[in-house]
């Protein structure tokens, strides 16, 4: 195991010392047996990664959130994006598929079986604790049977090369566009419209979420959270715009499905994860919030534990598809 794995926290989101970035969507947790205590900024432990180390995921959290994310995403996507690959020259060696920031993989797991025909897949990340992970549980077949393999690629998609997706039919990507800077994403317009090749971009947050029974500081908190995501320059809850604009100014035809988290009784154990991390990272960005939000999540994770508490939080899909050339979409 390389140096660069000892920052993850088993049963955490994203780490890295206080500069983590956490999104809605990738809220960082702690163990679901410890308290609504808000701990932030704590003296790092040694061998804790440094607080300019880019935030990491912790692999149990994208386990966690696997299900609810395979729940969310659109499927009313998948028509568009299968006819279009139908389209395309039959590739002698099948579909190749760049999925980036993949974590443990699972939007392979989720669309290789929903794609017919063999398959290649290329897992990229900037974590190798994460790729290793992805690599274990790659699928193994697509939805007709045909076969599926899978290569991983570490790199930061910051330093992504006009030709770096060369070759590719389709890039993916889940839970990402909101912890990229314009500039990155700008970077994955250009190398997609390079490639000329599709892209599904799945569950961005939005910015916006809705907790049933409503509290009054509801707002205050979900305000807090969209600043802290967008406080070292990342998209956060603008990235779906951003991205939309992106791919757009290439020509590439955009549309946008909305994905959100539905979660009730039976997602009990996200939830309250989650809500540590939104509610953390509100706190973090407003200390001032701090004795009314430790209150508000130890209600809310009452709730959650008995319940009756239910929480959408709302992502948005996006699938860019380029235009036929010389022709209309
Ligand atoms: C929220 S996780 C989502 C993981 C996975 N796509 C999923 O849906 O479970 C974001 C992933 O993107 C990776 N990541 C974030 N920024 C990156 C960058 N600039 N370059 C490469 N990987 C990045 C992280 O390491 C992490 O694995």
């Amino acid at each position: 195991m390389s140096d660069s794995t000892t920052g993850v926290v088993p049963g955490a989101g994203p780490t890295g010392g206080s500069t983590a970035r956490p999104t809605a969507s990738t809220a960082p947790v702690a163990a679901p047996a410890e308290r609504a205590t808000l701990r932030l900024r704590e003296a790092p432990a040694p061998g804790a990664p440094h607080p300019d180390d880019p935030p990491r995921y912790a692999p149990e959290w994208l386990r966690l959130r696997e299900p609810a994310d395979g729940a969310a995403r659109a499927h009313d996507l998948l028509g568009p994006l299968r006819a279009h690959l139908a389209e395309r020259t039959p590739p002698t060696g099948g579909l190749v598929v760049h999925d980036l920031g993949c974590g443990t993989g699972s939007m392979g797991r989720w669309l290789a079986p929903r794609l017919d025909g063999a398959q290649h897949w290329v897992l990229h990340d900037r974590d190798p604790y994460l790729l290793h992970f992805a690599a274990a549980g790659a699928p193994r077949s697509a939805a007709d049977g045909g076969h599926v393999t899978v290569e991983t690629l570490r790199g930061d998609l910051a330093r992504l090369t006009p030709d770096a997706l060369s070759g590719a039919d389709l890039v993916t990507a889940s839970a990402l566009l909101d912890v990229l800077t314009a500039e990155e994403i700008g970077t994955l317009a250009a190398a997609c419209a390079a490639a000329g090749c599709a892209a599904l971009l799945t569950l961005s947050v939005a910015g916006r979420v809705e907790l049933d029974p409503a509290h009054p500081l509801d707002a205050e908190i979900a305000e807090a959270f969209n600043d802290h995501q967008r406080r070292t320059g990342l998209l956060g809850p603008d990235a779906v715009t951003a991205a939309g604009e992106a791919f757009a100014a290439h020509g590439v035809s955009v549309r946008a499905h909305p994905s959100p988290w539905r979660l009730g009784p039976d997602e009990a154990p996200l939830t309250a994860q989650w809500l540590r991390g939104w509610v953390g990272a509100a706190v973090e960005q407003r200390p001032e919030l701090r004795s009314r939000a430790e209150a508000y999540l130890d209600e809310r994770l009452a709730a959650c534990a008995d319940g009756t508490l239910r929480v959408v939080v709302h992502h948005t899909d996006l699938l860019a598809l380029p235009r036929p050339t010389g022709g209309t979409p």
